[in-house]
């Protein structure tokens, strides 16, 4: 990647990892993703913000050469997972008078993964600064956005907030600032879902505090900057408010076609009466869509067919994730059909034990749909039609 300057003497020295098709070896990555690193000269101290995944470290090393870096003060550890710290051990090679700059919780998980050496470290505390002379770093302790060790870094002079995890996007782009925002928009929100979701009452309160300062820009770690900063600040707002939209999602697999017919004949009457709807084949769908659909629906429905003694393993593997990201949603369902016996609801019921929805009576029958099976899911969708009416 090109070096490209975010303000006056702050650089963008990560990469661009076009190829990348999977991270934590499960979350898609359709358009790639990025690890944003930058490099802050001051008139006294220089910084390194992030030191980017390991894989990419000679990239981020000829950066530092083309800007003819001889000496890193602070290398600022935002967070330690690997993709933000994996070269810090190479750098702290490379310049062996820099020091780590990290929370407390972040010095014990660098030593624990990368070996970084504890007397390398500078525990930095909350709203503790940092001057490099003409421009300061004013930190916020900030645990579970992503690991328990996060933390944001403020720039009061450039107005930028560098907010590691915290509102990324996954995208590789050669753009430094946002330029579609109808595509950060979706992409952030994927992310928001898959990774930031889980913590969304955390993130509550950071936003409270974020208003205390004068942000023009974001600059992640993940995908591009933000200008103006009110777009994904406004996005966030509402994505981890209490407020659910009037939508279902209802993943489903069908192995013979009953499971189908149950959720067209639900999803159809649902849309009949004004409720929005949408449909996963899991058999086809992508984990990511589903989750940022979670991020605004008030109904989760998931139509399961029972394969030899439980759920189908791909509807199995969709409740575990629902389970994990936490979604706001306020009800959840189960419908499908089985063919001799099996613990499906209750195997279901035990995998999203986490979400704090309200479960619906299922609707679970033995082989093909017939009168009454349309009759119980009627009776379901009219449950659930008026239950969005209350909210
Ligand atoms: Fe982008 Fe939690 O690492």
């Amino acid at each position: 990647m090109a070096i490209l300057e975010v303000t006056s003497d702050v650089y963008s020295v990560g990469s661009q990892d076009w190829n990348r098709t999977l991270f934590d070896a499960f979350i898609g990555l359709p358009k790639g993703t990025s690890y944003n690193a930058h490099l802050i000269r001051g008139s006294e101290k220089t910084a390194l913000l992030n030191a980017i995944d390991p894989d990419k470290e000679e990239e981020l090393i000829t950066h530092l050469i083309r800007l003819k870096v001889s000496h890193i003060d602070y290398i600022v550890a935002l967070h330690t997972e690997q993709d933000h710290s994996g070269a810090i051990p190479m750098l702290l090679e490379l310049f062996p008078s820099a020091v780590v700059v990290c929370t407390e919780s972040g010095m014990d998980l660098l030593g624990r993964h990368l070996g970084v050496d504890p007397q390398r470290c500078k525990v930095i505390s909350d709203n503790e600064t940092l001057s490099l002379g003409n421009k300061t770093l004013q930190f916020m302790i900030t645990p579970w956005v992503h690991w328990p060790d996060s933390m944001l870094a403020y720039c009061p002079e450039d107005k930028i907030l560098f907010s590691c995890d915290l509102f990324g996007s996954h995208y590789a782009t050669s753009d430094l600032f946002v330029t579609d925002f109808a595509e950060e928009k979706v992409l952030a929100k994927r992310y928001f879902a898959e990774i930031m979701m889980p913590f969304r009452s955390s993130i509550v309160e950071y936003l409270k505090r974020l208003e205390a300062l004068e942000i023009d820009i974001i600059a992640p770690s993940h995908g591009p900057c933000v200008k103006p900063a009110s777009f994904i600040l406004d996005l966030y707002r509402v994505w981890t408010s209490d407020e659910t939209e009037n939508l279902v999602v209802i993943p489903y697999v069908s192995m013979h076609g009953s499971v189908k017919r149950m959720v067209h004949h639900l999803s159809d009457v649902l849309v009949e009466q004004g409720v929005a709807v949408q449909l996963f084949d899991l058999t086809t769908a992508d984990t990511g869509d589903i989750a940022a659909s979670l991020v605004d629906a008030r109904t989760l429905i998931l139509g399961v067919p029972t394969m030899l003694f439980g759920p189908h393993p791909l509807a199995a593997s969709v409740a575990f994730v629902a389970n994990m990201v936490r979604p706001k949603t306020k009800y959840l369902g189960i419908i499908g059909s089985y063919g001799w016996g099996g613990r499906t609801v209750e195997v279901l019921l035990e995998l999203t034990a986490m979400m704090q929805a309200e479960r619906l009576e299922p609707v679970y029958i033995q082989g093909a749909p017939d009168g009454e099976t349309y009759d119980a899911l009627d009776a379901l969708a009219q449950v659930i039609i008026e239950k969005h009416h209350e909210n």
